[in-house]
């Protein structure tokens, strides 16, 4: 591939996704383009950064684009957000006039196991929540993995993946090799496809946000643009949390630590109440 194809291709991500694809991401694009290549009867990467700047290019770009976005995900990843979440969704359903709903963003939520593990901790306090309505949205820029959200199937992997097996077995039906999560938790979220960089105002505003494991893809610039623009869906009170390499330091001072929290990606807007 010329770097100006390369640099074509990159350009063209970085615009619509955020996503920054060093020089050094020349072999991910030959593996993950492979597909597209093939389908649409190009001889490599120069034929396809040419027919992207030709006219009607919307729909090969959606999918370049789509193609090199990074979807590993897993159920209660990394543990401790959820377990923090144990302890916050009480106080914040606490602090809520009766029948408000609790409302939760899964940004970025890839394949679903976030927004259903958010579900399935929900399932668990129920009693503790005294029946509070709560809204599960899940949303990802990939089409194909909010397909797959929508679906709820998992495959014996990734259900071995930090999903308890008493969890399993309560919330999964097994069908062959593959598990399909039960109808009532399917119910509690709507995934559907969204791209972080767009404005969310229509949106509403949520009393927890999870964006994790996607700002590493991005420069400090469009970090900080993501995270403003979910400043502004948090409601005061309200928690965001990150990845464990992701971090708002020296990106946004909208956004602190929870006080108490020892890692830097359990935050509230500066506004927020502590603890
Ligand atoms: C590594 S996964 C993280 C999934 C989940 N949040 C987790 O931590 O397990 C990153 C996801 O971000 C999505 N993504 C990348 N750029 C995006 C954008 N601009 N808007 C929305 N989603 C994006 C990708 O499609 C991918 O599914």
């Amino acid at each position: 591939m010329s770097p100006a194809a390369f640099n074509t291709i990159a350009t063209l991500v970085r615009a619509r996704s955020g996503i920054v694809l060093g020089e050094d991401k020349g072999y991910m694009l030959d593996t993950r383009l492979s597909g597209i290549l093939r389908e649409n009867r190009l001889s490599g990467l120069d034929a396809l950064a040419a027919k992207l700047q030709g006219v009607g290019a919307e729909p090969l770009a959606r999918a370049v684009t789509e193609a090199l976005t990074t979807n590993e995900s897993s159920f209660f990843r990394d543990g401790k957000p959820f377990d923090h979440l144990r302890g916050v969704l009480p106080k914040l359903a606490a602090a809520r006039s009766p029948g408000q709903r609790l409302r939760i963003w899964s940004a970025a939520c890839s394949t679903g196991q976030e927004a259903y593990s958010v579900a399935m901790i929900l399932s668990d306090l129920a009693a503790q929540l005294g029946g509070r309505p709560a809204e599960i949205l899940g949303t990802d820029l990939s089409r194909e993995v909010v397909a797959r959200a929508q679906e709820g199937v998992f495959t014996q992997f990734e259900v071995q993946r930090g999903l308890p097996i008493q969890m399993l077995v309560k919330h999964f039906r097994q069908d062959g090799t593959r598990w399909q999560i039960s109808p009532a938790l399917r119910a509690m979220v709507r995934f559907e496809q969204g791209n972080l960089l767009d404005n969310h105002a229509g949106r509403g505003s949520f009393d927890v946000i999870f964006c994790r494991n996607v700002l590493i893809y991005f420069d400090a610039p469009t970090k900080r643009r993501v995270l403003e623009a979910l400043a502004d869906r948090l409601l005061p009170d309200g928690v965001l949390y990150l990845g464990g390499a992701e971090t708002v330091l020296g990106i946004t001072e909208r956004l602190v630590p929870v006080t108490g929290e020892r890692g830097p990606h359990v935050l509230r807007g500066r506004q927020g109440a502590a603890g």
